[in-house]
């Protein structure tokens, strides 16, 4: 690819906040500690999560970089970033959620393969970019198309770098052709984060942002985007990041007998206390996030001191000073909302927990032992914090 390189080393890493809990040292894989995940609804560009299969690409010539528009379309392309931008502009804030999130918790039921991340492999950003459905109507491909004449039903996006899972070929992953040119759904190929351009760990110079879906389909680094005819035949598509049930081993997984993940299910987390807290009896306040997928709101987040027998509903917010109205335009559809409870801690409180309901009134489910998967994706069960009761200054 002109003006950009995948490295085989990672010797030209870019340099990370110390504060970032690094889970995979190579691969650079790293996420913020949990209380200062929600202390802004935008989370800051340093400490956002960062997922990376392969060394970080490097840019020689920025003025040569292009993305070459290739499949089952009339008229195959080269775009350059001043085209993209030549675009009208979207600034959609949405929350990226890996699909590991929470796995560590998962795996404490029994082993599972893959990154161990806490609570905070997610993050909330104001992506700028074009819409992918303005992109491709420049290519000939009209707004809410299914299918090409051609029969291209698929885009795929294939990127710069270069990852062992894939034998030391690029990243890749498809959405449907009919979510891509669905302006609704805000897919972007974004160049800006927070209203700064893009940084390299996050994809620059350019990178595709699905909102409502798993992390692992937003693409990062671009390098080529393809209309096909059946969905992406890639590792992360394919062999990788999807639901299985808790009776599928290592010996037994067929593949192909389940479909790639794409919407995340209704999540919650609570960040202002550690695994296990020591808090002294009285009030004390509990803070989190809730997010679900495919656009849908956070109805309720529901707090429980007492194993899920009683709850109490904690406040939601997004922007500050703003109430925040599940499903209203008012709200931003594609993003987490912050939930906060004052609880009453004595000294026969244990644990606490947290669960979200979405718009679809989906719940999340009670034990982490009902989603248990060898690969420890979506990890969504009620979320508990064990306390001790001891001198603290919370
Ligand atoms: N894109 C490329 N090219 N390479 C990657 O390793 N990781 C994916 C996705 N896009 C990845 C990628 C995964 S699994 C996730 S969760 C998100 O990027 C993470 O995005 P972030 O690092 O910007 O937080």
């Amino acid at each position: 690819m002109p003006g950009i390189r995948g490295p085989s080393d990672y010797s030209q890493e870019p340099s990370r906040d110390p504060s970032l809990k690094i889970n995979a040292k190579e691969p650079f894989n790293a996420e913020p500690p949990r209380s200062a995940l929600v202390s802004s609804y935008v989370t800051p560009v340093h400490l956002f999560y960062k997922r990376n299969h392969g060394p970080i690409p490097i840019i020689d010539h920025i003025d040569n970089y292009s993305v070459s528009v290739t499949g089952l379309i009339d008229n195959p392309t080269k775009l350059f970033i001043k085209d993209i931008m030549s675009l009208p502009k979207y600034n959609v804030t949405a929350t990226l959620q890996c699909a590991g999130n929470r796995r560590t918790a998962m795996s404490k039921v029994r082993n599972v393969r893959g990154v161990g991340w806490d609570v905070s492999a997610i993050g909330n950003a104001v992506w700028g970019g074009a819409k992918l459905a303005d992109v491709l109507e420049l290519l000939g491909i009209p707004k809410l198309t299914s299918s090409t004449g051609l029969g291209g039903r698929h885009v795929e996006f294939v990127s710069v770098d270069r990852c062992k899972e894939e034998n030391g070929g690029p990243y890749k992953a498809s959405i449907p052709l009919n979510q891509a040119t669905n302006p609704e759904a805000d897919v972007l190929l974004a160049y800006e984060m927070n209203g700064e351009i893009l940084n390299r760990d996050h994809g620059y110079p350019l990178r595709l942002v699905v909102p409502g879906v798993i992390g692992a389909r937003s693409v990062k680094w671009l390098d080529s985007i393809n209309v096909i005819a059946e969905e992406c035949q890639g590792f992360f598509m394919q062999k990788d990041y999807k639901m299985f049930p808790p009776s599928v081993n290592w010996d037994n997984i067929d593949w192909s007998s389940r479909r790639p993940q794409m919407d995340f299910p209704v999540q919650s987390a609570i960040c202002s206390l550690e695994d296990v807290q020591m808090v002294k009896p009285g009030k004390v306040s509990i803070k989190g996030y809730a997010v679900s997928g495919g656009g849908r709101g956070i109805e309720r987040v529901d707090i429980s001191m007492d194993g899920g027998k009683s709850w109490v509903e904690a406040s939601r917010t997004q922007k500050p000073g703003k109430d925040y109205i599940s499903e209203h335009n008012s709200s931003d559809k594609w993003a987490w909302v912050l939930f906060e409870a004052t609880i009453d801690v004595s000294q026969s409180t244990t644990e606490v927990i947290a669960k979200a309901v979405d718009s679809a009134a989906n719940v999340q489910p009670e034990n982490v032992e009902s989603v248990w998967n060898l690969r420890g994706v979506l990890n969504t069960s009620w979320h508990r914090v064990l306390l001790r009761l001891g001198h603290s200054n919370l």
